[in-house]
């Protein structure tokens, strides 16, 4: 993808089409959900969910007490989706629009979370801003979060190539402030029914 418009209107498409033609799909967060209990998250960690789309993630967390909630999306029509999905409870959520690759954060947040965002990246380039950004949303004691495609996961997703990660895979692209908290292993069900292995892991900035 040649720039951030055209990455926006990619992920705009993608979300023109209703929940059910998304294979990222999920009625409940609830991946996210056991990783935050084994990282001890608790309703006063602020958390920051990146390349959130539509996900129920926002939904969970505020039903669960959190008050310092940030979603960011390079699509406003993924944004927009969960905003009308919650209604009057949307003002309580910080909603960003932005290239996560070339954001730069004003604070900084107690968990990072990304599902099925980072391993679009596939050049060291990308992953490298990446972690920069990171880095400047983070401070010692954060918890980042992530879900990717496992090893034996699919090679693309909405068209576009990833990378696949075991937890150890994804520890070595960390620098070494970050340390393994959890990890475990996820058979996504698709909307259409197709079985996507993914990896998630958890880490803890030092
Ligand atoms: C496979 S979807 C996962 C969505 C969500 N995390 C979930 O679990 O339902 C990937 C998401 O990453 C977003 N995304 C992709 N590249 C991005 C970027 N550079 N900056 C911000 N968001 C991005 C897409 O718009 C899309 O919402």
């Amino acid at each position: 993808m040649e720039s951030s418009s055209e990455l926006a209107a990619h992920w705009d498409d993608a979300y023109g089409h209703g929940d059910a033609t998304r294979s990222w799909y999920q009625t409940e967060a609830d991946g996210s959900l056991r990783m935050f209990e084994r990282c001890a998250v608790v309703p006063a960690d602020s958390v920051v969910d990146v390349g959130a789309g539509a996900s129920t993630l926002v939904d969970a967390l505020l039903a669960r007490g959190h008050s310092d909630v940030t979603v960011l999306d390079i699509s406003a029509a993924g944004l927009d989706t969960a905003r009308r999905r919650l209604g009057p409870a949307a003002d309580r959520v910080n909603w960003l629009v932005r290239d996560l690759l070339a954001w730069r954060p004003e604070r900084t947040y107690r968990v990072w979370h990304d599902r099925a965002v980072f391993h679009f990246l596939t050049t060291d380039e990308a992953r490298g801003q990446y972690l920069r950004v990171l880095r400047a949303a983070t401070a010692p004691g954060s918890v980042a979060v992530f879900a990717t495609f496992a090893p034996d996961g699919p090679e693309r997703c909405s068209g576009l190539p990833v990378a696949r990660y075991s937890a150890a895979g994804l520890a070595a692209v960390l620098d070494a402030h970050w340390l393994p908290v959890a990890d475990g292993r996820e058979r996504h069900r698709t909307p259409f029914g197709a079985v996507q292995p993914f990896t998630w892991a958890a880490f803890r900035r030092c």
